[in-house]
């Protein structure tokens, strides 16, 4: 094994971008299951704080640096196809989430990819079948996803009506060269014309994701992109080390070593920083928001404990023991063999689920306290009593390292990231994934040739 260690000081020694731990399991994990079918894997699960998450895996052009599962400039059979089976899809989870109960949504959220790539039909089409499922987007907290040259004030207007709060948008840079030179060749003009519409349309929170350690970038121009950011006050930002993977357009041109003078520790300071002298409260290493913004009247949805109900090819799917997908693939060929497959499927087909993880027990414990770290909200001890029955200290000794380290801090009776913590969130993340884990991201290269390489040390 190149890269399985599980031992700190060494990971500490190495880059601070050693992996995003998003998600527990990482979905090279995964593998083929016995096609069980969803009524099964949803008979036990809480079904009363669900999150309905619908994926349209469709862009305008393929960014160099993006390895999400998108297939650029799709023809518009291809997205009817989709549509359509997105709509046989829902009937299927619809049953077999009713053989178990009335299930109730608690959030629901569109994401890519670029949903707004489709159209007014298409896009109507989305919020019907959440209706149709029972996540009524009037009612519960809504996000989605945009690009800058694929919203116009009509869509907007479209989606505030079906109750959208959240639109997020890539921004990455709002310098063109470098934009250009990341693969992204977007005007900045276009991206500010959005933003102004994002703005005009009155969504209650607006997201904007900016990108550090892009080819070229400095931290003038990195301040540049900040100090535009911060003029249009937006209530959330996501602020990203730039990963480089196998077989995106940037891991083909510029290999994905690791550079010897990898600014993004430098930058990634210089925006936290930026952001916090502006007023914005640090959720993660990535997440900055406004004190003011939040959703207040929102159901309650915990996502450590609650269920995600996933549709279309790339979605994830989340009860507490099964977490599923649709396979998954970042070349061009990949994407294409795999949406071709996805719409042929037939309805039984539909009904199963047939790639995915078991989380036994000491997988969901491990899974809570990852994600529990590296959250600002950080580790409670009783919080994970209350869920799990017993101390997560003895069940995860590894993790009395961080205080002598200066990593974390005891307070409240729970562990949070200090902010030496907080920017090697890369690090602990991987760190405390289970060895049987890491084999299966490691194996999982050679198994599913399309999946990010997970030995690349730039790789999530
Ligand atoms: C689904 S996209 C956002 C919406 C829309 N597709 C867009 O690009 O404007 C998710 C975000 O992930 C980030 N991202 C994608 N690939 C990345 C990479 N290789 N390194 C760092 N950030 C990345 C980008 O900031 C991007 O905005
Ligand atoms: S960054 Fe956004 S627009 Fe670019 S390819 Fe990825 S999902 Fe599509």
């Amino acid at each position: 094994m190149k890269t399985l260690t599980t031992d700190l000081a060494r990971r500490l020694q190495g880059s601070p971008y050693q992996g995003y731990a998003y998600a527990y399991p990482h979905k090279s994990a995964y593998r083929a299951l016995e096609g069980r079918p969803l009524e099964e894997v949803w008979a036990a699960e809480a079904r009363d704080a669900l999150f309905l998450y619908i994926h349209v895996p469709f862009c305008e052009f393929r960014c160099g640096f993006c390895n999400l599962f998108t297939q650029h400039n799709p023809h518009g059979s291809l997205i009817e196809a989709y549509l359509e089976t997105l709509t046989r899809e829902t009937a299927q989870v619809q049953a077999a989430l009713r053989a178990g109960g009335e299930p109730r949504f608690a959030r629901f959220a569109i994401g890519g990819g670029t949903p707004t790539q489709l159209d007014l039909a298409g896009l109507t089409r989305l919020f019907d079948l959440a209706e149709q499922l029972g996540a009524s987007p009037l009612e519960v907290p809504v996000s989605i996803e945009m690009s800058p040259d694929t919203i116009d004030p009509e869509k907007l207007a479209l989606l505030r009506e079906r109750g959208v709060d959240r639109a997020s948008m890539g921004v990455q840079s709002f310098l063109e060269d470098e934009s250009r030179a990341a693969g992204r060749p977007q005007k900045t003009a276009q991206v500010e014309q959005a933003i102004e519409w994002i703005q005009a349309a009155g969504f209650p929170i607006m997201n904007l994701d900016l990108i550090y350690g892009l080819p070229s970038q400095t931290s003038e121009t990195w301040e540049t992109s900040l100090a535009r950011l911060i003029d249009y006050a937006p209530a959330e930002v996501f602020l990203y080390p730039l990963y480089v993977r196998p077989l995106t357009g940037l891991g083909r041109r510029d290999g994905c070593d690791e550079a010897p003078d990898d600014p993004r520790l430098n930058l990634y300071r210089q925006g936290r920083d930026r952001l916090l002298g502006a007023g914005y409260e640090q959720i993660s290493m990535r997440l900055f928001r406004r004190p003011e913004a939040g959703l207040a009247e929102a159901p309650a949805y915990r996502c450590q404990e609650d269920g995600m109900v996933g549709l279309g090819c790339g979605a994830r799917s989340y009860t507490k023991s099964l977490h599923y997908s649709g396979e998954y693939a970042v070349g061009a060929r990949g994407v294409r063999e795999i949406l071709s497959r996805w719409v042929s499927q037939t309805d039984e087909e539909l009904s199963r689920v047939a790639f995915g993880f078991e989380l036994d027990a000491v997988e969901q414990r491990r899974r809570y306290a990852i994600q529990s770290l590296l959250h600002s909200d950080g580790l409670s001890y009783s919080g994970y009593r209350d869920r799990f029955g017993s101390d997560v200290l003895s069940d995860l000794p590894a993790l009395s390292e961080l205080g002598p380290r200066g990593l974390a801090v005891e307070q409240e009776a729970g562990l949070h990231l200090t902010p030496e913590g907080i920017e090697r969130s890369d690090v602990l993340g991987p760190w405390l994934f289970s060895t049987q884990v890491l084999e299966l991201m490691e194996a999982g290269v050679g198994i599913f040739p399309q999946v990010p390489d997970a030995q690349c040390r730039r790789g999530w």
